[in-house]
Formats: structure tokens, C-alpha cells, sequence
């Protein structure tokens, strides 16, 4: 008998994935142990890919390429048109060293400085309200921090309007109707303003430090020796700060770890490794991104299942971390488990996997433990607050996902 794929029979998924969200491509995956699965998504044929196997695959630049792969509702609102997310072979590694070339060890310290200045600078400002809600609240702080890191002015007043519309950046792109024509309308402010700022270095009105991302990104030559385009420029300028508030995310989810499993604070206050495991296990542990999308660039077969040239895939990033063929025991929240960990490229992978410099794996990796790291040893060393009666779930149906409640704080004092 022939091989016989596991896959969807019939209609388009496009419904079900939105409705199952996270789980969708985890219920067919893990539930037979597969790392292949075929499904029908925007009238296509797709191939989910889940797993360590799978992941591997995926990043494999042989057989898949991002080129066309990401729809363009997500390009005119998370990420912006022509971005290094949808570029390939050398043009793609030559801008990717752009971002890779922000990671020095000297300005992620930095990142932790700025970022431990700005909890201490909204602890003072929180005192004074009756009630605090730590997401939308991290959405400003990190706001201005990453702002601070990048180089780019943002004065006081600008604060709420602009992290406003890169929320709506963050959360818009997977809505329909209104709020994603909202989304749209936050990514062109916020290009124009970056873009703006972008020629003010350029044409020296406004002083920019060597090494930031808002130096960099403006004096950044492609292959052909030309500046980018100061839109472009804007747009890779966005995906240095827009990720970096969305790091609020991972702060409110880090705050329920810490009320729902009350010993780890004690543990992450005291020790430096420890809060290393924390902030790696929160990563693993809470929904974020759900999938990544990529096409093939031939046909192959792979474990019995033919990709056609051109074709759909899409890999299953919040079932990988689930995965209880990599993780043991991993709806159990755990961070001892980052102890012994091999570091592994195709198995942690909430901000993609692979090699950061051939593949698209997340620039920012380093930058997202850095802000974690400071605001979870400022919140269990310094932060005190009680929590009144609140919702601390969250749904794995809606993307991205958040504590439904926000994480609501009363009383916050600094101790
Ligand atoms: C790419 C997640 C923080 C900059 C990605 C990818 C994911 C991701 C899933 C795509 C990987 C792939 O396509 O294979 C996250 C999450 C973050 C975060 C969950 C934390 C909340 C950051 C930060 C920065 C950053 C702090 C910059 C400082 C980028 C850039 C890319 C990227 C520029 C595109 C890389 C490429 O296409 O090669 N991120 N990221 N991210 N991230 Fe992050």
C-alpha cells in the first residue's frame, strides 16, 4: 500500500485555526506523534511542521525560502512591507549581520541598565495610582526604554500615543475589520515618524551614537553600496523597537509565573542563574508567537511526505515548546529544567530557531533576556503590591495571547 499522508480531508482550515489559535497545528501533530501534517489554509495546501525534526526542516535554506511566504495582512501591520522577515540568500545574511551587529555584549548591558532605570523611574509614577495594570503600564515602560537603547527621541508627551499605536501593531495583525485597518493606520504613523528621524541623522539635524540601532539603520549600505530607502530604513528601525515593547508581554506573563507558583520569586531575587532559568522557562512556557510561516523552493520528500515546489508550511512554534518529545513534563511550569539544558537550536525555539545568521531566527533573542532578566529581578527584589480579585487565565484561542486580566496591581510600592 502506498504512503498516506496524515492530513485534513475537505475544506479550508483558515476557520479552524483561528478558532483553536495555538492548539491547531499541536492537536494534529502530538496527538500522533507526528512532525508532519497536511492542512488546507487561505485556499492552499500547507504542510504543518511541528517538533525538533520538523523545526530543523524548516530552517533548512536547501528546501524553503521566506520569500512570499508571509501574508500580506501580517506584512502591512506586524512587520512592514519588504523587511529583512521576507528576505533570502545573500542580501538577507548581509542585512541580517545589520541587526546581529546591534548585540554587542557592551550595549545588551546597557539594555539592562536602561531597562532596570526605567522600573525604578514607574515604580515612582505607580505609587500614585489607585490601580495598576502591568501590561498596558510595561507597554510604556519598555516604551521608553527601548527607545532610549535605539537612539530615538521620544519626548514625554509622545509616550502613550506612540507605544498606543505599536500595540496595536503587536495586536491588530491578527484582527479582522476595524481594529486591523486600525492596525494598518499605527504602522504608517509610526513609519512616517521613524522615517522622519531617519533623515534627520542623515542630514545631521539630529545627533545619533555609533552603534545604535537608529545610527546603524540610517547609515546602513546594502550590497550595491546605496543607503536604504529612508522608508525601509524606518521599517527595520521598527523591528529593533516594536519587538522590544512587545516584550511586555513575557513581563505580564512573568508576573502571573510569580503569583501562581509564589516560591519561584524567592528564588529568582537571589540568584543570577536562576532568574536565567526563569526567564528562559517563561519563554518556553507562555503562548506568544503561534507559527512561522515559509514556502518550499522544490519538490522533495521528506519522512514520507511529498512537498510539492512553492508550496505552504508552516511551523508550529507554541507546540514545539510543548513538545513532551523535548520537554519533559511540559505543561508543567519549571525553570530547574534550563539547568542542564544543551542549548539546543531546533527545540526552545519562541523566537524562531536555527542559526542567527543563515536562518531567521530572532536578532533579538539576547535583547528579550536582557529586558527579562532586569524586570524580573526588579520585580521580585523591589516591587511590592497586593493583587486584588482578577482573572490571571488566559485563552490559547486568541493571538497573541495575554493574562486576560492584564495583571491588575493596587497599593504598588518600591521596597
Ligand atoms: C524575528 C519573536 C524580540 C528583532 C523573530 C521571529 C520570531 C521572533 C518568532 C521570526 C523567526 C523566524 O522567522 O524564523 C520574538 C519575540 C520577542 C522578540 C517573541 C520578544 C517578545 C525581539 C527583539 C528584537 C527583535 C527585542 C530586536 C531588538 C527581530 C528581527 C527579526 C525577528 C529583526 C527578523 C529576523 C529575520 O528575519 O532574520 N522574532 N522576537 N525581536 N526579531 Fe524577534
Amino acid at each position: 500500500m502506498s504512503y498516506q499522508p496524515a492530513k485534513d480531508k475537505g475544506f479550508d482550515r483558515s476557520l479552524g485555526i483561528l478558532k483553536d489559535g495555538y492548539t491547531f497545528a499541536q492537536k494534529r501533530l502530538q496527538s500522533q506523534h507526528l512532525d508532519v501534517y497536511e492542512t488546507k489554509l487561505l485556499g492552499e495546501k500547507a504542510a504543518l511542521l511541528g517538533g525538533e525534526k520538523g523545526a530543523e526542516l524548516f530552517y533548512d535554506n536547501d528546501k524553503m525560502k521566506r520569500g512570499g511566504a508571509m501574508p500580506a495582512f501580517i506584512l502591512k501591520t506586524l512587520f512592514g512591507e519588504n523587511g529583512v522577515q521576507t528576505m533570502d540568500g545573500n542580501p538577507f545574511e548581509h542585512r541580517k549581520r545589520l541587526f546581529l551587529s546591534l548585540m554587542t555584549p557592551e550595549a545588551l548591558d546597557n539594555l539592562f541598565e536602561i531597562t532596570t532605570k526605567h522600573w525604578n523611574l514607574a515604580v515612582d509614577r505607580w505609587k500614585k495610582k489607585r490601580k495598576v495594570v502591568l501590561y498596558d503600564e510595561a507597554l510604556y515602560l519598555l516604551m521608553r526604554a527601548a527607545c532610549e537603547w535605539a537612539g530615538v527621541p521620544l519626548k514625554e508627551k509622545e509616550v502613550e500615543k506612540r507605544a498606543n499605536d505599536f500595540a496595536l501593531m503587536i495586536d491588530g495583525f491578527g484582527s479582522l475589520g476595524p481594529k486591523h485597518i486600525q492596525s494598518r493606520k499605527a504602522r504608517q504613523r509610526s513609519e512616517q515618524w521613524i522615517e522622519d528621524l531617519i533623515l534627520d541623522v542623515r542630514n545631521g539635524k539630529l545627533e545619533a551614537e555609533q552603534g545604535t540601532a537608529i545610527f546603524e539603520m540610517a547609515m546602513h549600505r546594502d550590497l550595491e553600496g546605496n543607503h536604504l530607502d529612508p522608508r525601509m530604513a524606518a521599517i527595520e528601525l521598527l523591528n529593533v523597537i516594536r519587538p522590544s515593547v512587545a516584550v511586555s508581554k513575557f513581563i505580564a506573563f512573568g508576573a502571573v509565573a510569580m503569583e501562581e507558583y509564589p516560591e519561584e520569586k524567592g528564588k529568582v531575587a537571589n540568584s543570577e542563574d536562576y532568574l536565567y532559568y526563569f526567564a528562559q522557562e517563561v519563554r518556553r512556557f507562555y503562548p506568544f508567537v503561534p507559527y512561522l510561516p515559509a514556502r518550499t523552493k522544490k519538490d522533495f520528500t521528506w519522512q514520507g511526505y511529498s512537498f510539492t515546489a512553492g508550496q505552504l508550511v508552516l511551523v508550529d512554534v507554541y507546540g514545539t515548546n510543548h513538545d513532551p518529545r523535548i520537554w519533559e513534563e511540559p505543561e508543567t511550569f519549571n525553570p530547574d529544567r534550563f539547568r542542564n539544558w544543551n542549548g539546543g537550536l531546533f527545540d526552545l525555539i519562541p523566537q524562531g530557531g536555527g542559526d542567527y545568521e543563515k536562518n531567521h531566527r530572532c536578532p533579538g533573542e539576547w535583547a528579550t533576556l536582557e529586558i527579562l532578566k532586569a524586570s524580573f529581578q526588579y520585580m521580585s527584589r523591589h516591587l511590592s503590591y497586593k493583587l486584588p480579585k482578577q482573572d490571571l487565565g488566559y485563552s490559547l484561542t486568541k493571538m497573541p495571547a495575554i493574562p486576560n486580566s492584564g495583571f491588575i496591581m493596587k497599593k504598588v510600592e518600591k521596597k
